[in-house]
């Protein structure tokens, strides 16, 4: 029998839905504020556009400017994460499988963003070891939610209403 996708993500993440949605649980808007989502997300872009050490990835951003990956990125984390519904309001419904189409997520580029995701994080100032592990749990989940969604592309299969995220 075919596994799930929510199997897939499980299987390839090794995160429980309950951790990934942990961040649900508690509102990290208001415990960090805007500042440190735009703190964090320059950290995180920065790394990117910066990594020579894997060329193949920083290139899946090459025709995206950083100033805008920046904001589509820390519009949307402070969404999903209590706050307003910054991102929504610019951009609309997140659909971040179909927004992702364009580029290749395979696992090795889950695993360089998580990388990148996980330095940023811990070098970007104020934030507290449980709200890292929180978000780096939905992060990882969100990343290999991705992957399995790429993986339909590759199959010509449009993601349910329910996997759209
Ligand atoms: C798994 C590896 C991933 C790759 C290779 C990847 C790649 C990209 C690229 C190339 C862009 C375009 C940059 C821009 O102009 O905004 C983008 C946008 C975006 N990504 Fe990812 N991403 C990954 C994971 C994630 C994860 C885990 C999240 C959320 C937790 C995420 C959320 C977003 C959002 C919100 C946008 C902006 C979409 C838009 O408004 O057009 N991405 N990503």
């Amino acid at each position: 029998m075919q596994k799930s996708m929510q199997e897939k993500v499980l299987e390839w993440s090794g995160v429980h839905p309950d951790d990934a949605f942990a961040i649900d649980g508690t509102n990290l808007y208001e415990k960090l504020g805007l500042q440190t989502f735009i703190n964090l997300s320059t950290n995180f872009y920065n790394r990117v556009y910066d990594d020579e050490e894997e060329e193949w990835f920083r290139s899946i951003f090459a025709n995206s400017k950083k100033e805008d990956a920046i904001q589509n990125q820390y519009e949307f984390f402070v969404q999903r994460m209590g706050g307003p519904p910054l991102y929504s309001q610019r951009r609309g419904h997140p659909a971040l499988i179909a927004r992702h189409r364009p580029f290749p997520v395979t696992r090795e580029a889950a695993e360089r963003w998580l990388h990148h995701m996980q330095q940023a994080l811990d070098t970007t100032k104020d934030i507290d070891s449980d709200s890292k592990t929180k978000m780096m749990n939905f992060f990882r989940h969100t990343a290999f939610f991705l992957v399995a969604g790429d993986e339909m592309k590759n199959q010509n299969k449009q993601p349910k209403p329910a996997e759209t995220e």
